[in-house]
């Protein structure tokens, strides 16, 4: 799994993720986004081109190698200084209130103690900051949640750990932010149990 986690995959995610029906809603999660911010789940940097001028500084977190290497051309077109400064969002080195924002973009479904990574961004997020984010978890339909749970234990094995069927916004809920906007929504370009998005902004 090593060789697949470290050299497959990641150019599997850039692709797949780079696609053009994401870039509408990478730039609707990445507007309002302001001052110094937090990007837990980095990947290859498909957000950059979203950051508003009005962000000063990105502190990158992201476990793998390669994905920050497939982001080299993004960040050298970038206005906005980006650094990565961590590898994992269960454990941010950072200190208490030192953000104004944080951004996460179909991250939250592939952390493993997606609560531990909840409670990280609350501490590091000055009061009143704002997490903004677009994941995809568990749908509001009954039937389309019988075929997520089925197809679970599947898309975990190839596709890294990601789960399908995460409470995404409650989990948000359950970590003491509060919920400011919010779109629930199936990519129209995805099969439903896989596209069942939520987009929106969350507050300390
Ligand atoms: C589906 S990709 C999304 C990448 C990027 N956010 C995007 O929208 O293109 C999920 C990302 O989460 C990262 N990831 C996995 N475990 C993580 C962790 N514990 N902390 C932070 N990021 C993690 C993966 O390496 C991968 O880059």
């Amino acid at each position: 799994m090593g060789f697949y986690r470290e050299r497959v995959l990641p150019r599997i995610v850039d692709a797949a993720c780079n696609a053009k029906v994401a870039r509408p809603q990478r730039r609707r999660v990445c507007a309002g986004l302001a001052g110094e911010v937090v990007e837990i789940g980095f990947g290859s940097g498909l957000n950059v081109e979203h950051y508003p001028p009005a962000v000063t500084r990105v502190a990158a977190v992201e476990p793998a190698d390669l994905s920050w290497k497939l982001a080299a051309k993004r960040l050298a077109a970038a206005t906005v200084p980006v650094e990565r400064a961590g590898l994992d969002g269960q454990s941010l080195p950072f200190a208490d209130d030192s953000f104004d924002a944080a951004l996460s973009t179909w991250t939250m479904c592939t952390i493993p103690d997606l609560p531990a990574a909840l409670r990280e961004l609350r501490r590091v997020l000055r009061p009143g900051g704002t997490l903004h984010f677009l994941e995809h978890g568990l749908a509001p339909d009954e039937r389309v949640q019988r075929w997520q749970h089925r197809l679970n234990p599947l898309q975990k094995r190839v596709c890294g750990g990601c789960n399908l069927n995460r409470p995404i916004v409650q989990l948000i809920r359950d970590a003491g932010f509060e919920i400011r906007e919010l779109d629930v929504y199936y990519d129209q370009a995805t099969p439903k149990p896989f596209g069942a998005n939520s987009l929106g902004v969350a507050q300390t």
